[in-house]
């Protein structure tokens, strides 16, 4: 059985950092609130005329080193992405000509901070049927780009940043025992759509506005979506959550990632965290957790990873798999 085998990753995060301290003084929040109620620090923002293509550019060319891969193997390119450079043509497709990736296809997938899971279920099912060798899956973002900057309750939860993942297929024996993707598995629920959305867009409004949230509803579906779908993937695989290695969840806020963890009975040391320094990077999230997951050493061959998100649409899933 083939096997979508993880060959490396790589992260990008822009240069300024924006502490909870230098928001606008204006927004009558605080470094405590910030902190107690999400976890967050920090976030990376990105610099003028720096866009989501440039960053996701840096990701690639950094899993491609740390992969020793060549970009003449990559046979796609998927960008997940909710802020592209233009409204069309993708994102992916400037990633692919500003990297001198000349063969293969190219496209953005669009599931916002689902986007990364549904990328690499789309990859996966293309390198398992064999359309597809080798694949790069990226995540990419620019939210501030669309935050209403006087908005307190959504502007002090987001960041910059960019992560890549690079698949090979390879042959399995075709259990859980096997390194590489187990399984994938993707949901939505479009009821949720006005739960968290950007009140424009060129069908729309015709300018591109700014994200707009429920934060409570947001939060409680994200707990139980994101639990299901980690179990959804142990049941699949005929394993529990005692096989789990690390579960790295979408970062968005602690108490969503701790939560979840308590319904799994999984203990907090087992997820992977960077919402502390990084805030919600969106379909990027993942993609960097798991870099610097793998950059410290946490990551060791043969482990048990879960990785699950949920986001706007509703649209949540899971990917299970041995590193
Ligand atoms: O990637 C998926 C998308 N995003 C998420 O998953 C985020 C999900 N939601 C959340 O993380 C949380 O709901 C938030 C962090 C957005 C909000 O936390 P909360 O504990 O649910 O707070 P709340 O919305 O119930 O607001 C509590 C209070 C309110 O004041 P009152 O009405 O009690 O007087 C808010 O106005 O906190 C106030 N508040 C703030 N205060 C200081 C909201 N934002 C801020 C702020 N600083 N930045």
């Amino acid at each position: 059985m083939r096997r979508s085998v993880v060959l490396g990753c790589g992260a990008y995060l822009p240069e300024r950092i924006v502490t909870n301290a230098d928001l606008p003084k204006e927004l009558e929040t605080s470094d405590e609130w910030i902190r107690q109620r999400t976890g967050i620090c920090e976030r990376r923002i990105a610099a003028e005329g720096e866009t989501t293509s440039d960053l996701a550019l840096n990701a690639c060319r950094n899993a491609l080193e740390r992969a020793g891969c060549g970009v003449d193997e990559i046979d796609v390119l998927i960008v997940a992405t909710a802020t592209p450079d233009h409204t069309f043509p993708a994102t992916a497709t400037r990633v692919q000509a500003n990297l001198g990736m000349k063969r293969g296809a190219a496209f953005d997938l669009q599931a916002v901070c689902s986007g990364f899971i549904y990328a690499l279920s789309m990859a996966d099912n293309m390198v398992r049927l064999g359309q597809a060798n080798t694949a790069m899956v990226v995540g990419a973002e620019t939210f501030s780009r669309i935050l209403d900057w006087n908005d307190r309750s959504t502007c002090v939860l987001f960041g910059d940043g960019a992560g890549a993942v690079i698949l090979r297929g390879e042959e399995g024996k075709g259990d859980n025992t096997d390194r590489g993707i187990l399984s994938t598995h993707i949901f939505s629920d479009g009821t949720g759509y006005e739960m968290l959305y950007v009140d424009g867009g060129p069908s729309t409004t015709g300018v591109t506005g700014h994200l707009r949230m429920e934060g409570r509803e947001v939060f409680r579906h994200a707990v139980t979506r994101m639990a299901e779908a980690v179990e959804k993937s142990l049941e699949t695989n005929n394993l529990t959550t005692d096989d789990l290695d690390w579960v790295v969840p979408h970062q968005a806020n602690i108490r969503i990632m701790d939560s979840m963890a308590k319904r799994l009975a999984l203990k907090p040391e087992q997820l992977v965290v960077t919402v502390d320094k990084q805030a919600n990077t969106s379909a990027a999230t993942i993609p960097l957790a798991l870099t610097a997951a793998d950059t410290d050493g946490r990551l060791k061959m043969g482990q048990l990873v879960s990785l699950t998100a949920m986001g706007g649409g509703f649209t949540w899933g899971s990917a299970l798999l041995r590193w």
